[in-house]
């Protein structure tokens, strides 16, 4: 079982993030290290899944040998910037079902409207990782994660890259049960929401738009 919250210290991450921070990375060494450390992110979320044995024979004798169990976990993509963790964990997890989860933010409440959502089948028996970069006010987060246990997962985990104190604590307070996962938890939101000192717009560093 995970923690509430993991911050994933590995040096590997660290140093990869520390690059994606600074604001001279271009586009494509931006995606190209946000593929890679989402394998390593990808890693540490998927850890304790459920296990079973199969029979297989090695070249020296017949063993029973550890597989995962259960249905093929689903990844859920937040748009837009969620697709560029999706595809580095979609890498380490081939056969995982996917799904995405569009939302903006009313101009005038402030509050999250889904515009999209298409999700695989049998969420109650699957193992739902919701993947966005960026934690940060966490309204988002908690209507992605409001509308999951809508659509029946019971199990569900969240992935991003980096986290502010506020949207982690928003994420505890409304879905104590969702173990999140990120490579840090930065200083706090500005004015805008803005993750300090963060490393900026995810969606347009990783899509080369402004
Ligand atoms: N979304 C982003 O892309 N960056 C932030 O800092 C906060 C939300």
């Amino acid at each position: 079982m995970l923690e509430h919250l993991t911050v994933v210290t590995h040096p590997l991450v660290q140093h990869k993030l520390t690059l994606m921070r600074d604001k001279e990375t271009s586009t494509a060494g931006f995606r190209r290290l946000l593929r890679e450390i989402s394998l390593l992110l990808a890693y540490e979320v998927t850890r304790g899944l459920e296990m079973t044995t199969t029979e297989i024979e090695t070249p020296l004798q017949k063993m029973q040998a550890p597989v995962l169990d259960g249905k093929k976990l689903a990844l859920i993509s937040i748009l837009r910037a969620g697709n560029g963790l999706l595809d580095g964990v979609l890498e380490l997890v081939p056969a995982a079902r996917v799904g995405f989860v569009g939302l903006y933010r009313d101009p005038e409440t402030l509050q999250p409207v889904q515009y999209y959502c298409k999700v695989p089948a049998e969420l109650e028996d699957r193992l739902t990782i919701l993947v966005d970069p960026m934690l940060a006010t966490g309204n988002s987060s908690v209507a992605a994660v409001d509308l999951m246990k809508e659509k029946g997962a019971k199990n569900i985990r969240f992935l991003c890259l980096l986290a502010a104190p506020e949207g982690v604590a928003r994420m505890r307070e409304a879905h104590p049960d969702v173990p999140i996962v990120t490579a840090a938890v930065d200083e706090c939101l500005n004015d805008h929401g803005y993750i300090v000192p963060g490393l900026g717009d995810a969606g347009d560093r990783m899509f080369g738009t402004k």
